[in-house]
């Protein structure tokens, strides 16, 4: 899953006219803000400059020994402002995390306060049954932010065998894995409207 958004991420960055050598040459901090396994696809692909925060001391441990970020910081997502300057970021990602129990919806509009005007924001969630609700929120928010103008959809991409599920009553006959979806936007500029 990881992979797919990574490699979904990059076509974007490539047709979005937001090089490489910007992401990864620029030093004042505006690198994409993601999480853990992403990182290291990204990095695959010729990005670097990377900051991650989590809200598990745990997984930060875990991403530290990665030796793959700048800077990680320990937040709780929706229940407090993102600790970063806004228009900050080339791109914003959160992959694994936007799902029923973990992080709310309500933390999109500062997913995209943290980004620059005409950065990406990049996100995934499960389409499995029992975070359809979730996910229905979910693009309801997304669908509500684009009628302010605060951000355009880039692209939507479903994709079939997304992870492996956790419960029997998420399997089908034909297979043991679950649908999932990455969403990327980018930030309007406030000169184009
Ligand atoms: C399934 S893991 C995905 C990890 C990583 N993105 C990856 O792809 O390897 C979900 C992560 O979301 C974090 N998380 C869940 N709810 C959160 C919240 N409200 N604020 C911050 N982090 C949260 C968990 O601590 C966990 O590390």
């Amino acid at each position: 899953m990881p992979i797919a958004a990574a490699s979904l991420f990059r076509r974007c960055v490539v047709a979005g006219e937001l090089s490489h050598r910007r992401l990864s040459s620029d030093q004042r901090c505006r690198s994409p803000l993601h999480l853990f396994n992403f990182s290291f696809q990204l990095q695959r692909y010729g990005f670097n400059l990377f900051h991650g925060l989590d809200g598990s001391a745990g997984m930060l441990e875990i991403a530290k020994r990665k030796d793959l970020y700048l800077e990680l910081k320990q937040s709780m997502l929706g229940q407090e402002q993102l600790p970063y300057h806004s228009d900050n970021y080339d791109a914003v990602i959160i992959v694994g995390a936007l799902s029923d129990g973990q992080v709310p919806v309500s933390v999109i509009p500062e997913l995209i306060r943290v980004t620059r005007p005409g950065g990406f924001v990049c996100m995934t969630t499960r389409s499995n049954i029992s975070n359809l609700q979730y996910k229905a929120e979910l693009e309801k928010e997304m669908v509500s932010l684009q009628s302010k103008i605060l951000w355009e959809q880039v692209l939507v991409q479903e994709v079939e065998q997304w992870e492996k599920a956790t419960s029997d009553k998420e399997i089908t006959q034909e297979t043991d894995y679950i649908p999932g979806v990455i969403y990327i936007f980018r930030k309007v500029t406030p000169s184009c409207h």
